[in-house]
């Protein structure tokens, strides 16, 4: 093979290449195609394999379903195994500092694997290389990842990945360095519809309808990876929903950091609670869920939405953070600890059997344990079915992390342990509450060692219970027998 001669075919491809998007990514898509089906010639018809590692929310989540469209169109075959696929991609999150450790980790693993076959790709993507820093870590103690983009230009994964094949076949690069492509937007220009997609489920399926986040909470590093909120336009967000119905999805999950302030940034938009009533219009859906709700801006309007419509599952997350209203100050949340204790009320007198969970931070700066005394007393009003529970994580560039006082680690620690203890208990006397009734599930797996099936609750608890596996993607009423905790054990009717 003479290298230089593809390069130069290469270097035409690229001069090539029409400027606007998606049509862009579905011409490198093209030439990747080639690329990649020659490479499985080469080793006796095989498809090279590529393995997409997530990390972190449900954001992560959908972005990976993306890039995996793309590597498939490509011509990739999925693999789960990292340590052998001839594309390993991390997308990775940042919101806690462990999250950050648990990557190089990984990465760590790799090293070995990729001196035994240097031709594989080992890129990373998502929040944590949008902070400059990782990046530089990166690029100086791993030089062996061969390719870095960040949460603003996933959708140039095909051309960026076609750029690595193109530095591979130049000579001239000899060097890891050399070889790799590392591109990286400040901000986010565009949102690019109609990419590729590989969805996880038939039956059901997440929707972006906002990206990134304005809130600036002081601790969050969010708004700096993310960047500000753009919303999608509720046209692209309806079609593809009714395209999603058509293909049989039944539960549509809507995404954004804070849903409630979808539409903000475009006057012309329809409020939160227009669209989801409109999604709700859709024929072919039977469920509606959506995250996350930000407290400050959860209406009276979405309130009744949810109250009126059947399809609205029965389960709201509105993370709390803490219950001292000094603290939420501090986080610049705009609520106080009243306010939220009002909200919680307000929602419980209008849908009576909502289920509600939380997200809260301990041992923000300055945190006392008369501040903390308030943040468990309101976990004992509100009587959440699940509180995820997080150790304050200092962040390099939010405000939080110049702040006096931190908290010493033993002292957060054991408000820690007292915190889950509280909401562990709140959380089993809750669960059992629907026991002995009769509800609707839809089943979304067989659990391979019991053989039983899995399905969740219009308010998000699962359910377990004996069936077969041509059920799985169905909706069917199921009476919960039996509470264990967190889950039900129930029996078909
Ligand atoms: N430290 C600890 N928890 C955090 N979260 C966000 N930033 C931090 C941080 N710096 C939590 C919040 C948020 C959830 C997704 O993660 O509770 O709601
Ligand atoms: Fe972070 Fe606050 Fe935005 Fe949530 S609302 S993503 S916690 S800044």
């Amino acid at each position: 093979m003479n290298h230089q001669t593809d390069l130069t075919r290469y270097e035409e491809i690229l001069r090539e290449a029409p400027s606007e998007e998606p049509a862009r990514q579905y011409y490198f898509i093209d030439a990747l195609k080639q690329i990649i089906s020659s490479q499985g010639q080469e080793r006796g018809g095989q498809a090279p394999s590529c393995c997409v590692v997530t990390f972190g929310c449900q954001m992560n989540a959908r972005d990976s379903e993306k890039i995996l469209g793309t590597l498939k169109a490509a011509g990739y075959r999925e693999t789960d195994r990292e340590e052998d696929a001839d594309f390993v991609l991390f997308n990775t999150c940042t919101i806690r500092e462990n999250a950050n450790e648990h990557l190089y980790g990984r990465l760590g693993h790799l090293k070995h694997c990729k001196k035994e076959h240097p031709e594989r790709i080992i890129a990373i993507c998502g929040c944590m290389m949008q902070e400059a820093d990782e990046v530089e870590k990166v690029q100086e103690k791993y030089p062996y990842v061969d390719l870095i983009f960040g949460t603003h230009n996933l959708y140039s994964l095909a051309e960026l990945l076609f750029r690595l094949f193109m530095k591979r076949q130049d000579e001239h690069n000899k060097k890891a360095r050399e070889r790799r492509v590392v591109e990286l937007l400040p901000e986010a220009e565009r949102i690019v519809e109609e990419l590729p997609n590989a969805r996880k489920y038939p039956f059901k399926q997440g929707v972006n309808i906002s990206f990134g986040c304005n809130n600036f909470c002081t601790y969050c590093i969010v708004p700096y990876v993310r960047g500000r909120e753009r919303s999608r336009r509720s046209e692209d967000i309806l079609s593809e929903i009714r395209g999603l119905a058509a293909d049989g999805v039944l539960e549509v999950m809507l995404l954004g950091q804070n849903v409630n302030s979808y539409g903000n940034d475009d006057p012309s938009e329809m409020s939160f609670p227009e669209l989801l009533r409109q999604v709700c219009r859709i024929d072919g859906i039977q469920r509606v869920r959506f995250m996350t709700s930000h407290p400050k801006d959860l209406s009276e309007e979405l309130i009744r939405v949810m109250a009126e419509e059947p399809k609205i599952c029965r389960h709201l997350h509105l993370p709390m953070q803490s219950g001292s209203s000094r603290i939420l100050k501090a986080m610049n949340r705009r609520y106080t600890r009243e306010g939220y204790l009002e909200l919680v009320e307000k929602i419980r007198r209008a849908i009576p059997d909502i289920s509600l969970t939380t997200d809260i931070i301990v041992g923000f700066p300055g945190e006392t344990e008369e501040d903390f005394q308030d943040t468990l007393s309101v976990v004992e009003q509100c009587r959440f079915d699940a509180a995820f529970t997080f150790i304050y994580s200092k962040r390099t560039g939010t405000p939080a992390a110049k702040m006096e006082d931190q908290v010493p680690e033993d002292v957060v620690k054991e408000r820690f342990d007292r915190l889950l203890k509280l909401v562990d208990r709140i959380a089993r006397e809750e669960s059992g509450r629907d026991r002995g009734k009769t509800l609707p599930v839809l089943v979304e797996e067989q659990q391979p060692e019991t053989g039983l099936l899995t399905g969740r609750l219009s308010n998000n608890i699962l359910v377990h219970f004996p069936g077969p596996a041509e059920l799985v993607g169905k909706i069917l009423p199921v009476k919960l027998v039996e509470s264990r905790g967190f889950y039900y054990i129930g029996q078909m009717v």
